[in-house]
């Protein structure tokens, strides 16, 4: 198992839902952008780096039913498997490296809360986006969410790197065009603040 792989295996050992500083009791941003990106029920979503967070729960409440939730930690689905309970089996999960994964399948909105900032070096910055180049469908959406360039430097105790929607739009490449950007203050279970940006881009149909 990688290093990162570990890492992410032991929080999700060791700490429960609301003992993570990226807890949401409910993913409102991300849903409404979702929402906004592709309103129709039969769109394929994809959540990179979901880990434990309740947005799949928000998406099939919602109505939508063609989910997967991509993890580098088992455990981390596994709690969410156990949280929905019979609801699981309509969900597709995948346990992999977003920098490393062969993507299968081609999704209409790529969705990404705190994954993709802890993409520090460029190399696996760049390997990420050849993989969400091949997964997201021409005319699809991608929303990622970071820590802002005021936002902490860590997160997990790992360094991450922080961005802005002019940042992103340099790594996704000139296929994906800036829609929105929401800035958003995270309040951790214990009461500190977190600034997040999220942005959503679409790409261009062919
Ligand atoms: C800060 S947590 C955010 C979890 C979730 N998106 C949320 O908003 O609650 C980061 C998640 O990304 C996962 N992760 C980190 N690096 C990853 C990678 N390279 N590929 C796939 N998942 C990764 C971790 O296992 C963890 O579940």
């Amino acid at each position: 198992m990688s290093d990162r792989a570990t890492h992410w295996q032991n929080v999700y050992a060791t700490k429960g839902e609301a003992e993570v500083s990226w807890f949401q009791d409910s993913p409102a941003t991300s849903l409404a952008m979702i929402r906004a990106a592709n309103p129709d029920h039969h769109a394929a979503i994809i959540d990179i780096g979901g880990g434990a967070s309740r947005l799949v729960d928000a998406l099939l409440q919602d109505g939508y039913r063609h989910l997967t939730v991509l993890d580098l930690s088992a455990n981390a689905l596994a709690a969410t498997k156990r949280r929905i309970g019979a609801a699981a089996s309509t969900v597709d999960w995948i346990v992999a490296d977003a920098t490393t994964w062969e993507p299968a399948e081609s999704y209409d909105v790529w969705h990404d809360r705190a994954a993709f900032h802890f993409l520090t070096d460029p190399r696996d910055r760049a390997a990420y986006v050849e993989r969400l180049r091949s997964a997201v469908a021409p005319g699809g959406h991608v929303i990622i969410a970071t820590f802002a360039p005021d936002g902490p430097e860590k997160c997990s105790g790992l360094p991450v790197q922080r961005h802005d929607s002019a940042s992103l739009a340099a790594e996704l490449g000139p296929e994906f065009e800036l829609v929105e950007t929401r800035s958003e203050v995270h309040h951790t279970p214990w009461h500190s603040t977190q600034a997040f940006q999220f942005s959503r881009f679409r790409r261009h149909s062919q």
